[in-house]
């Protein structure tokens, strides 16, 4: 009999109920018990924050967004602000304490499902005497370790379909519509979003971009007959010579800046420069929400059921990765040592060149 408590920490993203679904499916077969811990290490903080977990508890939770457990993107117990007497913001270090509940629970393994920044955290959990296996989750795409983080597919599903239905609105105005979406310092979602948005231009991170490549992409419309044009923006991409445009921290605790305002900027500049009716929107986090596709059920599912049999295993502080075909799986300090980039020499940034996307280079 094994006991596991399991949390979700950092941005939400669709397939994390998936994970969940086959975490506490594939332990009870197995006559193990589950544990939700709520909002990251919450549970392991504060007992009424934790809660056993029964396949009934679970039964049609795969198909929906969020996660039932609900998630913090500041809540590093290594790191966490908490309220003094005083009534004053400090941060404070409780991961004695947590690593103090998780032994007197009796729990024999922590299953992290979470990004680079939860899964940091999992890693020194693991350093400290913790045995935990982490699950990668992110719509961002950018964990190096593994070919697909979940959640992925489903934001470009869903950026996808805002750029099909921009399409009507800015050819019926013949406007240029700015479409700024997530990802961090990575353009996975802007790039394959872009391609299969039949974008005009695609602004990633990875490539400094020049206004005046994006703007004569967008006035050579003309020479087919098209007045209008659909530039995607992701929210880390920056113009040569420039800075990255973010809204600095947001609360206390958290680890990076919010980034957003490139795609207000570009239009702004695409305007002066064009002439042309130029409007921009941010698709926030709507990326974040909704239904995992059929993809990243499935990628959850086999992520969930992959780290159980790390735990039969005992194969703690490792990460469970795809490498297309198979599940495998990486240490945990290789899982979080660097972000996967947007490789430039890559068939996707071939095709977007070949037909016609400009890049800003
Ligand atoms: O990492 C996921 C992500 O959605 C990023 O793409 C985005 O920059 C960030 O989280 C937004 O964070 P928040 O939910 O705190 O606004």
């Amino acid at each position: 009999m094994k006991k596991i408590v399991i949390s979700t920490g950092g941005g939400d993203a669709p397939g994390l109920n998936a994970v969940i679904y086959a975490v506490v499916h594939a332990s009870y077969r197995r006559g193990w018990e589950v544990y939700g811990s709520r909002s990251g290490y919450k549970g392991l903080l504060d007992m009424d924050e934790l809660h056993r977990l029964d396949v009934s508890d679970v039964e049609d939770i795969y198909s929906t967004g969020g996660t039932i457990l609900g998630s913090t993107n500041k809540g590093d117990p290594f790191a966490m602000p908490v309220e003094n007497l005083a009534g004053e913001m400090k941060v404070v270090d409780v991961s004695d304490k947590i690593l103090d509940n998780f032994r007197r629970m009796g729990f024999d393994c922590h299953i992290a499902i979470g990004g680079d920044g939860s899964l940091e955290i999992a890693r020194k959990f693991s350093e400290k005497g913790m045995p935990v296996i982490g699950v990668p989750k992110t719509i961002d795409n950018d964990l190096e370790a593994t070919d697909r983080t979940f959640g992925f597919d489903t934001a470009v599903a869903t950026a996808t379909e805002a750029l099909d239905k921009l399409h009507s609105t800015a050819k019926s105005h013949d406007r240029v519509m700015v479409v700024e979406v997530m990802g961090r310092d990575s353009g996975w979602i802007a790039l394959y979003s872009g391609i299969s948005g039949g974008a005009d231009a695609i602004l990633i991170p990875e490539l400094p971009f020049d206004m005046k490549k994006v703007c004569e992409k967008i006035m050579d419309n003309a020479l087919h007959e098209k007045d209008y044009a659909i530039v995607v923006a992701a929210e880390g991409a920056v113009a040569a010579g420039g800075k990255v445009i973010s809204k600095g921290m947001a609360e206390l605790g958290r680890s990076e800046v919010l980034l957003g305002g490139i795609g207000e900027w570009v239009a702004a500049e695409i305007r002066e420069r064009t002439g042309k009716d130029t409007r921009s929107l941010v698709l926030g986090h709507l990326q974040r929400g909704g239904s995992p596709t059929t993809f990243d059920r499935l990628l959850a599912m086999r992520f969930g059921a992959a780290a159980v049999r790390l735990v039969e295993e005992g194969r703690f502080g490792h990460m469970v990765a795809l490498v297309s075909p198979n599940m495998s799986s990486v240490p945990l300090e290789d899982a979080v040592k660097s972000r996967k980039k947007v490789d430039l020499n890559s068939d996707k940034v071939f095709t977007a060149r070949e037909i016609g996307i400009c890049l800003g280079d």
